[in-house]
């Protein structure tokens, strides 16, 4: 395989002017946010504050085709086995496809099988919300623990966060990761036996932590409801691994499935969503779906010079490898998706944190940033400080939901919130002058420092599927 620093169009990059400077940008081009403004299905993409101009754009959309995105992401889509070190397709945006697609993995069309789950999933999920699920003792459940680690736990947890405002308040999910007993032990603390239901969420179905939480908890029922019958009607299995759910002691009645070629971090969109999906309710959970299949078929028809996903990878590709920015920020101005960064932690570094290329050649260029953020405004009474004033630039990418799902607590919040979005998207692009801080030195910025702001009418399951896809 040919390393991508090798190409003309990688040299082409090299060779090219970097500098860009945002002030005169916007002064010189009055167009220059419309131009580069992309709406798709109501998610709006200003990319006009990064560090880019038509030329490099060209240069960045060449490099991209050069590198034949187009037909990895054909080969993606159709299932074909593109994780070469592990034999298996790479496949959780089947999980959000309608069921009269069709995609072919080992001569077996998988659509079936999706939505034969995803229909499982949704109808558990409704009779647990509906009370109609009874725990041992006859009673309905009011509290849903899932006990899971990285992908089995940040997807649910993020999204049951993000979209609480939808959710069912009658009944509370709670989440376990951490081997540190600490935090089984608080949790348990909080719940009634007779109507928790734990949900035992683990793609091997090997993880450490996720069995020895999973222990104590089953230990914790039976010695409190003093039957070991009681399992079968407070815990249930989202896996993979059918014979070690068994050994654990679940009934396969209560295991939903999905395949090897989800990977943990895509998983919530699988059965591992079983919490989303008793939070939300099995419509919202559709929408969830719905918004990243939307987000799926931009990426695979726009054009790359229009295509959201393309141009914020290539322009991450170009600020960690050209401009050696190493660090980047996730900045949700939207307090329930407190949880979103370090989702996208996992979803960014464990996907990009390698040092090898597919053939498993050391590569000679970066392969990400170091990613992180807060909401805002909390971040700016923070770290914000450094990211406006020292000598590393980082990157940052703001979140901005035009709608508040609290407008009752509002009287002016949300103005407030939106206020302070695009003031430091706007400080970090044009800083201030000296005279602009009327000579006071620790008030200047240098500016010139590189956003996105994507703008959502509201976080809602439909919008928050299109965000996460992205
Ligand atoms: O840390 C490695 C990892 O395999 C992650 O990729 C995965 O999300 C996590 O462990 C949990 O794995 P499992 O769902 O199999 O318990």
């Amino acid at each position: 395989m040919t390393q991508p620093t090798q190409r003309p169009e990688w040299k082409a990059l090299e060779d090219s002017n970097l500098g860009v400077d945002l002030r005169s940008a916007f002064a010189n081009d009055p167009e220059r946010a419309d131009t580069y403004t992309i709406k798709t299905d109501g998610l709006i993409l200003d990319y006009s504050k990064n560090l880019i101009n038509k030329e490099l754009m060209q240069s960045l959309i060449n490099l991209a085709h050069a590198s034949d995105i187009e037909s990895w992401r054909e080969a993606m889509f159709a299932g074909e086995e593109i994780n070469n070190t592990e034999a298996r397709s790479v496949l959780h945006t089947a999980l959000r496809r309608p069921s009269d697609d069709f995609v072919v993995v080992n001569n077996e069309n998988v659509m079936p099988f999706v939505h034969e789950v995803l229909d499982k999933v949704k109808s558990f999920a409704e009779n647990v919300r509906s009370g109609d699920w009874k725990g041992h003792t006859g009673k309905s459940i009011k509290h849903v623990v899932n006990i899971g680690i990285g992908g089995s736990d940040l997807g649910p947890v993020m999204v049951c966060e993000a979209l609480k405002p939808f959710s069912n308040r009658d009944i509370s999910t709670h989440f376990v990761s951490n081997v540190d007993g600490t935090h089984v032990a608080e949790t348990l603390r909080e719940i009634d036996p007779e109507t928790t239901l734990f949900l035992v969420a683990s793609k091997t179905f090997t993880t450490q932590e996720t069995l020895r939480n999973a222990n104590t908890a089953k230990d914790w029922l039976i010695e409190r409801l003093g039957s070991s019958d009681a399992v079968a009607k407070h815990f249930a299995a989202l896996s993979t691994n059918k014979e070690a759910v068994k050994a654990f002691g679940i009934n396969p009645d209560n295991m939903f499935p999905f395949r090897d070629w989800v990977g943990g971090r895509y998983s919530l969109w699988s059965s591992i969503g079983m919490p989303i999906a008793i939070s939300i309710g099995a419509e919202n959970f559709q929408k969830l779906l719905d918004g990243a299949h939307a987000m799926d078929m931009h990426f695979r028809k726009a054009p790359l010079e229009e295509n959201m996903p393309v141009i914020m990878g290539m322009i991450g590709m170009l600020y960690r490898n050209f401009h050696d920015y190493s660090s980047y920020a996730v900045l949700p101005y939207d307090q329930y998706m407190h949880r979103f960064p370090a989702f996208l932690q996992q979803m960014d570094m464990e996907s990009n944190g390698k040092s090898v290329d597919r053939d498993g050649n050391e590569v000679d260029y970066d392969t990400g940033p170091i990613l992180f953020g807060e909401p805002g405004t909390n971040g700016q009474h923070s770290f914000y400080q450094l990211i406006h004033q020292s000598p590393d630039v980082i990157p940052c990418d703001f979140i901005f939901p035009v709608k508040s799902q609290n407008p009752e607590a509002d009287g002016d919040h949300h103005k407030k919130l939106a206020a302070n979005v695009l003031a430091q998207a706007r400080a970090l692009a044009f800083g201030q002058t000296l005279e602009e801080a009327n000579g006071k030195t620790c008030d200047v910025f240098s500016g010139n420092r590189p956003s996105n702001m994507l703008v959502a009418p509201e976080i809602n399951p439909f919008h928050l599927g299109q965000l996460i896809a992205l």
